[in-house]
């Protein structure tokens, strides 16, 4: 079913969006300060350079589906949701500049005061994690006297388009992601994404708002990874492109969803050692590698923050379930159990360790010499009874995939604290689980590593 469709901001995002939704059918009215851009869409023109842009707009057109008008009002009044795709530019200091979408909140609110039909408002610029829940959704309640969820509703919908291809990925996009308040009804807005192949993801406004910073980070983080490898590979004598080649044909470990799921440090005999030897190569070279030389002070700043939250609890006894840098091994080399153990007993804290994998007297060669090197003592503090380990520890550190998380819970009195390393905390009002999970025995804290414990 055609829908009436206002667009606030005709720049790369809104005249695509314009000219794409005109071309499924919907009617579209776009919206700009800028009476030049008005005047060009209305013309038939495009606003920006973008390959098949222009085309598509002269069709819409013609077709009397996509006007332009500076009038919101007019807008906002003949549309049943509107579309915010205004720029979100950085300030000198980085800071993200919210004036235009301020702006445009404060407009529609003027508008949605008088209009007497349901409205959706649909924000397409990237904003900050907690930016339409905490900023956007009071605006609009506030200049418009009226209620969300009652009068209009309100979703965060990123865009993941690249100029240059911005048709095409318009057409074909990874996924779709609604972002809205718990319990919305998104049909409206699956109605206008039904022509598209991709998924839809409906999540809260904070995970869809993260979810936009995060694909651009990851992307920016792999253009400059390649190009630290490019340049090593180019000083060390490798061909970068056969490099590349191989490296991106592994999409096991490589270009996957492995190691990407957020949890606990890396550690082990191998990716410590060779990143120290990479960069350390880089520097002899002469090689400023900034993204390279932070992942191992990234990884230990990861451990450190596990520390900070041990001793947030105050409690001393603590147990800690797994010791070796992964499940089902023995290895103890540059775990970060090991150095999140140091630590602790540096702090004064007493600790009873269980790894089932980890019989001391079997342990010889490099492990052994790494384990005596770091914690001398090692062999006093580890047990084999794991029920005398859960009895005796006030916190409980799960750091192994050989044990479960509920049936280590299910063995601990009220008074003891779970803190899961293994996973990250998951908010009661988690994203795409949230409709589905049990939280009734979790209790659950602003912790970034999930703290349990049965009620009293
Ligand atoms: N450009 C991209 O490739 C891309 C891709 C994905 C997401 N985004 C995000 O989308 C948003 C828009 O980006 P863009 O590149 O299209 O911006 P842009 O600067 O090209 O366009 C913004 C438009 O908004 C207009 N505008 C400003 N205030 C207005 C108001 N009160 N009423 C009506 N129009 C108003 C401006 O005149 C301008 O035409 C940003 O948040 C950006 O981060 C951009």
């Amino acid at each position: 079913m055609p829908l009436s469709i206002s667009i606030f901001g005709l720049g790369y995002v809104g005249s695509v969006t314009a000219a794409c939704l005109a071309q499924h059918g919907h009617r579209v009215i776009g919206v700009d300060s800028k009476p030049e851009k008005v005047a060009r869409l209305t013309s038939g023109q495009a606003p920006v350079v973008e390959a098949g842009l222009k085309e598509l707009i002269e069709q819409a057109c013609r077709a009397s589906l996509l006007q332009a008008t500076t009038d919101f009002h007019e807008a906002i009044l003949n549309s049943d949701l509107t579309f915010i795709s205004v720029a979100t530019p950085s300030l000198r200091n980085g800071k993200l500049d919210l004036t235009s979408i301020e702006c445009v909140c404060r407009q529609i609110g003027e508008v949605l005061r008088v209009k007497q039909t349901f409205h959706w408002v649909v924000l397409r610029s990237t904003v900050l994690p907690g930016t339409t829940r905490s900023f956007v959704l009071p605006l609009l309640e506030a200049s418009s006297g009226k209620r969300a969820g009652i009068d209009f509703d309100i979703c965060f919908n990123p865009e993941f388009l690249r100029e240059g291809t911005a048709l095409a990925d318009f057409a074909n996009p990874p996924f779709t992601v609604l972002g809205v308040a718990e319990g919305c009804d998104c049909g409206m807005l699956r109605q206008i994404y039904s022509q598209l192949s991709a998924p839809v993801y409906e999540t809260d406004t904070t995970t869809a708002e993260m979810v936009k910073y995060v694909c651009n980070a990851f992307h920016a983080l792999k253009v400059s990874f390649a190009n630290e490898v490019g340049t090593l590979c180019h000083e060390v004598g490798a061909d970068a492109h056969t490099v590349t080649k191989i490296f991106t044909s592994d999409t096991k470990l490589n270009i996957s969803p492995a190691y990407l799921t957020p949890g606990f440090a890396f550690g082990g005999s191998c990716l410590p050692k060779d990143l120290r030897a990479l960069t350390y190569r880089g520097k002899e070279l002469d090689l400023n590698l900034p993204v390279l030389n932070a992942i191992i002070p990234s990884n230990q700043e990861h451990i450190l923050r596990a520390v900070d939250e041990i001793l947030q609890t105050h409690k001393k006894k603590i147990g800690v379930l797994g010791l070796s840098f992964k499940a089902g091994t023995d290895d103890l080399r540059d775990s970060p159990m090991v150095y999140l153990v140091k630590r602790l007993l540096g702090e004064g804290c007493r600790c009873h360790i269980w790894d089932q994998n980890v019989r001391l007297g079997q342990i010889v060669g490099s492990n052994r010499e790494f384990i005596d090197n770091m914690i001398p003592h090692i062999g006093a503090l580890l047990q084999d009874d794991l029920g005398e380990v859960l009895r005796s520890a006030e916190v409980i550190l799960l750091a192994t995939k050989d044990l479960k998380r509920d049936e280590i819970l299910h063995q601990l009195r009220g008074d003891q604290i779970l803190i899961d390393l293994v996973h990250l905390q998951k908010p009661a009002t988690d994203g795409l689980a949230r409709r589905s999970m049990h939280v009734a025995d979790l209790r659950v804290s602003n912790a970034l590593f999930l703290q349990a414990a049965k009620p009293i």
